[in-house]
């Protein structure tokens, strides 16, 4: 098949959570199963030193509301990108979305509406005036900035490639005034309840949802949650209507990426034989952080975007209950303003014990996942969340509230039994947290259960193939639907 993958993140290059690294690795999947994949994504000014390499250029036309621009081709990180390269809305200082620390690009309907235009023509015909043949049999959209892909795509009433939307985070929702939408040139029959519109707004995501073939989020119990007006964001009614167009597939790890035996952003490789290497890890973190070093005191760690949905202040509550038994947390994140400066609080409180670091940065991800002996996962609501199963194969157990891919993918380990690969606990509250805190603790002390523990997650495989093959099969489904005949 010929898959046409469009994103707006793709780590390494552009990369603001888990949606970065699932662009990077489900493409690859798709390719070793022997299909033919684009990545097409905005090439964004941390993209544009991979243009100098592109194979092939193509000049994109202007047309209707859209500007001209240059189509790239690029082949980097295993991975066959589209880059679409219009300055004017994608070079510019920032993430992918906006300012850094700040709102939003107030014109992120037309940013992402243009992406997902390109994508939908992509889709549809191979348009020789371009200088392009490729067309796809499969358009996979993913969250808000390309909800309009599908959306665009059904327009044809000829078209032969069939649409999935994946949501990733149905937080993020993509709300922009109606007139934003008309000047876009979306069709006005699209501007009501039964269209894009969500609380008198044009939403994005919804258009995606909407209007694809089938719809997928990150994991079967998310697929559930958001069926329910808890965890629906308002939108509960449409996912239950398109109930059976929608599935759950689990995410996988990047074996290449997060693999203690190779991990060249870790100080000692180590693997279930070989603990102890893990031992160095967590004295090179301490001593990187200015903590005591020492593999007495047990090591918390919590790598995150520092939002709500994360539970941070559940970990705040938690910090100097666990530093009063001499215990030690490092947390890395990046967010909002009243957590950042809450944790900087408990790190000063602290000296020796807590460190807060506020940024991105991938190579200390890496050496906390492998230097800590518990990671900290408390989500309010976790689509899939993927740095349990990266703590999974690093042997170190996480402790996840029991929702979305979080309850999914790791077992909880019960007192007493030999079962389980971290520790899950239910209430969204500081203790539920405390309990689940005081249960790892209890089975630390008992160095063999704990040892046990660890080479449990690490036998799981979170394995990206079997992800695949489950997109591959829904794709087959909806191919049949369209042309039985095929
Ligand atoms: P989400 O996509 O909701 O942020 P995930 O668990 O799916 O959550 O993915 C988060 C990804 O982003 C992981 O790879 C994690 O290591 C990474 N990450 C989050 N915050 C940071 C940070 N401050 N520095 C480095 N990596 C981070
Ligand atoms: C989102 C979700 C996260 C998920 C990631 C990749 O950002 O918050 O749970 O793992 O997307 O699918």
């Amino acid at each position: 098949m010929k898959i046409l993958f469009v994103t707006p993140e793709c780590a390494p290059w552009a990369k603001t959570g888990g949606l970065g690294d699932v662009s990077a690795a489900l493409p690859q999947a798709l390719m070793r199963l022997g299909h033919d994949v684009r990545v097409l994504m905005p090439a964004y000014r941390s993209m544009r030193p991979l243009l100098a390499q592109a194979k092939r250029r193509h000049t994109w036309p202007a047309e209707g509301p859209w500007p001209e621009a240059q189509l790239a081709e690029v082949e980097a990180g295993g991975l066959s990108l589209l880059l679409l390269d219009c300055p004017g809305f994608y070079d510019r200082h920032g993430s992918p979305y906006g300012d850094p620390g700040g709102p939003d690009f107030e014109d992120g309907a037309r940013r992402f509406g243009f992406l997902s235009a390109v994508a939908a023509r992509l889709s549809i015909d191979p348009s020789p005036r371009r200088g392009w043949r490729w067309r796809a049999d499969v358009l996979h959209a993913n969250d808000w900035p390309t909800g309009l892909a599908p959306a665009y795509l059904g327009l044809d009433r000829h078209r032969q490639a069939v649409s999935v939307f994946t949501i990733h985070n149905l937080a993020f929702q993509g709300m922009f005034p109606v007139e934003r939408g008309l000047s876009i040139g979306l069709p006005q029959s699209w501007m009501s309840v039964d269209g894009a519109l969500h609380w008198g707004q044009l939403c994005l995501l919804k258009a995606g949802v909407r209007y694809a073939d089938a719809v997928t989020t990150v994991s079967p119990t998310y697929a559930r949650e958001i069926q329910e007006p808890e965890m629906g964001f308002g939108m509960d009614g449409m996912m239950r209507a398109r109930a059976a167009d929608l599935h759950g597939i689990l995410n996988g790890i990047d074996p290449e990426s997060w693999n203690p035996t190779r991990d060249p952003l870790i100080v000692q490789h180590f693997d279930a034989n070989s603990l102890e290497g893990k031992t160095v890890n967590k004295l090179a973190l301490q001593h990187r952080l200015g903590l005591a070093e020492s593999n007495e005191p047990v090591l918390f760690g919590m790598v995150s975007r520092l939002t709500e949905q994360k539970g941070v202040d559940l970990v705040l509550d938690n910090i100097d209950w666990l530093t009063e038994q001499g215990h030690q947390v490092v947390v890395l994140g990046k967010g909002e303003a009243r957590f950042e400066q809450a944790l900087a609080q408990a790190a000063a409180r602290h000296p020796g014990q807590v460190s807060a670091i506020a940024g991105f940065d991938e190579g200390l991800a890496h050496l906390i996942e492998a230097g800590s002996d518990v990671f900290l996962m408390p989500s309010r609501f976790e689509p899939c969340g993927l740095n349990q199963m990266y703590s999974q194969a690093y042997g170190t157990a996480p402790i996840v509230r029991a929702t979305g891919g979080l309850a999914d993918s790791v077992d909880d380990a019960q007192p007493g039994t030999d079962k389980g690969t971290g520790f899950v606990f239910q209430e969204p509250t500081a203790m539920a947290l405390r309990e689940a805190l005081q249960r790892a603790l209890t089975l630390r002390q008992d160095g063999d259960a704990w040892r046990a523990l660890q080479r449990r997650g690490m036998a799981r495989r979170f394995d990206w193939a079997l992800s695949a093959k489950r997109y591959e099969a829904l794709y087959r489904k909806l191919q049949m639907r369209q042309r039985p005949s095929a």
